[in-house]
């Protein structure tokens, strides 16, 4: 089944890695969107709900002394995600609104699979089993290198890095390369955007796909 035959809205995610400026475009896609009549949620992951920032809070902001296991990491992203979808995205997509979220199931498909190296087939079920039927219509990957975005960190953090800004550059390389085979191997629902350009010729390339999707 896809997302047309059960819902009237639309479901756009937004993926790249650190600093490749998702947030940015989200926000000035949204304030668009909205300025044309649409009824548009922001919302991310994980996080989204009040549940799912409680599990972001462990997964992003625990100290070493917290062990956290890649399985229970994938598993941990899948419940903040389930609960999205059933507390927000579902009922949203119902009433015909037009959901922006920042990282989606491919974070999963990338981050804990490609980077932390979980076998594709229990992190592809779980993935279906926490999104349901809300597939997103389109996926815009900001892609940046894996300098640019580490340097794109350290100019935004002002404190300490957080659990998963800690990770060094052979797993961001496997993030990005991660992404790049997503989109090559699925070109219907992977949009790649060279988030190296200007802002504003991203946010006119995305607004305009995005409006020949809605
Ligand atoms: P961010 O929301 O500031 O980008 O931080 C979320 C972090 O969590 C980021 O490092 C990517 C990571 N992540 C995963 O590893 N798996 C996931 O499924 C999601 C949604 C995020």
């Amino acid at each position: 089944m896809t997302q047309a035959d059960t819902f009237t809205g639309k479901l756009f995610t937004f993926e790249g890695s650190e600093g490749s400026g998702k947030s940015t475009q989200i926000e000035l896609l949204a304030d668009e969107l909205a300025g044309m009549g649409h009824e548009v949620v922001v919302t991310r992951e994980p996080g989204g709900t009040e549940l799912g920032e409680q599990i972001r809070h462990l997964l992003i902001h625990s100290t070493e002394e917290t062990k956290i296991t890649p399985e229970a990491e994938l598993l941990l992203f899948a419940a903040s995600r389930a609960q999205l979808v059933r507390e927000l995205i579902y009922p949203s997509l119902k009433e015909g609104k037009i959901v922006l979220c920042d990282r989606y199931l491919d974070s999963t498909t990338v981050y804990q699979g490609a980077a932390r190296s979980i076998s594709s087939d229990p992190v592809s079920f779980i993935n279906q089993f926490a999104v349901g039927s809300a597939v997103p219509a389109l996926t815009f990957i900001l892609d940046v290198s894996v300098e640019e975005s580490v340097k794109r960190v350290k100019q935004r953090v002002s404190d300490l890095p957080d659990r998963m800004e800690q990770e060094n550059i052979d797993f961001y390389n496997k993030v990005r390369e991660g992404y790049l085979l997503l989109a090559r191997s699925l070109p219907g629902r992977f949009h790649v955007i060279d988030g190296t350009r200007k802002k504003a010729s991203i946010q006119e390339e995305i607004l305009k796909t995005v409006l020949s999707h809605i």
